[in-house]
């Protein structure tokens, strides 16, 4: 019998909600992924590199041109110089850098902090290093940082924290403020960090996002993930980086290059000439998904939910405790998808421990105008 080195893992809940949004024709507000498409010239571009015979392995590293397109936005964006040879990795999707850092720092029996609620990659990567995640649950309702119980968490064997700003599911942002206490209390100790900026531009009402990447003394412990998929509205294109100071870059590199070599080829060409094309791409961004967040929030407002508007990602979480108190998330994400035809995420899936009173669901807004407009109809009516 083959002995499992992930006994707890099974089939995730975005897998189910999709698949019982497919089977039930409700409206699929669950799994984060836009139902649209991505700008018509950055999917020309592939079509044009695969013809133009770009087919062949990338460098392990990634196509020079596109790291070197990595590098300017990182300088424009967060004023941070860095060299595209030695500090930029591409790689197939976030998921994937996030996983090739972790077996890069984590030896059996090191302690990785986790905030709950978190994405669910994070542990099963940490796991298969022999290493062991320590949960700090956020504060509700902000899903802040709890400075007390994060100080109570560390010990001897810390040796990563990973944070995710804009945060999935909730939203939440990390301030400049909490990156310098961060790196207040670390200073003195061995501990790295993994900063999962996958929704770095997708920031609302004027904030501006607090990188690692603009944090001098954090950036030099860190790596710096981010995706593509997220940007570019192409979830399946699987394609991300990750950006380090070289000697923790050289290290990921070896991870790396045995778990994947190298991104798509096509791919990459084609990110790399729609980024020198259009670099406003990002700068648009905020606007484009607040206007989403807003028409659905404003819709949602004659509803029984209950939410604050989100402040960044594609997502935004509801309470329900007005609408069906007696049903804990799961069961309600269930309820909203078969009888109201709108498939939703419960929170409690991303903690470890959630929270007894969560009533709480995620919905993603990054729909169309019509699918949205059909969705708050929906919910209105629940
Ligand atoms: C917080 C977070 N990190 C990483 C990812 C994965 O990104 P990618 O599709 O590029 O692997 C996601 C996707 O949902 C995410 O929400």
């Amino acid at each position: 019998m083959l002995t499992s080195k992930l006994p707890h893992v099974g089939t995730t809940i975005f897998t189910r909600m999709s698949q019982l949004a497919a089977e039930t024709g409700a409206l699929n507000l669950s799994q984060g992924f836009p139902d649209f498409d991505g700008p018509q010239a950055l999917r020309d571009a592939v079509g044009r590199h695969i013809a133009a015979g770009h087919n062949q392995y990338a460098a392990m590293t990634g196509l020079p041109a596109l790291r070197e397109q990595v590098a300017a936005k990182i300088a424009r964006c967060y004023g941070r110089s860095v060299s595209a040879d030695t500090e930029v990795t591409i790689t197939p999707g976030a998921t994937q850098a996030i996983f090739c850092a972790i077996q890069a720092l984590i030896h059996p029996g090191d302690e990785v902090i986790v905030f709950d609620p978190s994405y669910d990659s994070y542990e099963p990567s940490v796991e298969l290093a022999g290493g062991r995640c320590v949960h700090v649950p956020l504060a509700l309702p902000d899903f802040a940082i709890d400075w007390q119980r994060l100080q109570d968490a560390l010990s001897p064997c810390t040796r990563l924290i990973i944070l995710n700003s804009p945060h999935n599911p909730s939203g939440a942002l990390i301030a400049r403020a909490e990156l310098d206490r961060l790196a207040a209390l670390i200073r003195e100790r061995d501990i790295y960090l993994i900063s999962d900026e996958v929704y770095e531009h997708l920031v609302f009402d004027g904030v501006a996002h607090a990188s690692v990447l603009a944090h001098e003394e954090l950036y030099q412990r860190a790596f710096v993930v981010s995706s593509f998929g997220k940007t570019y509205h192409v979830t399946g294109w699987k394609t991300g980086y990750v950006v380090a100071p070289p000697a923790l870059t050289a290290e990921l590199r070896k991870v790396h290059q045995y778990v994947s070599f190298c991104g798509v080829t096509p791919l990459q060409w084609a990110l790399a000439e729609f980024m020198s094309e259009h670099p406003e791409h990002v700068e648009e961004l905020p606007a484009f998904y607040q206007s989403k967040r807003d028409l659905f929030c404003d819709l949602l407002a004659n509803s029984r939910f209950r939410f604050r508007r989100t402040s960044g990602t594609y997502f935004q979480l509801v309470d329900y405790s007005a609408i069906r108190p007696d049903l804990d998330d799961v069961a309600m994400a269930e309820w909203l998808t078969r009888e109201h035809g709108v498939a939703a995420i419960p929170v409690s899936v991303f903690y470890r421990q959630p929270p007894a009173e969560l009533r709480l669901v995620r919905f993603c807004f990054a729909k169309r105008e019509d699918t949205l407009r059909q969705a708050a109809e929906k919910l209105c009516a629940v």
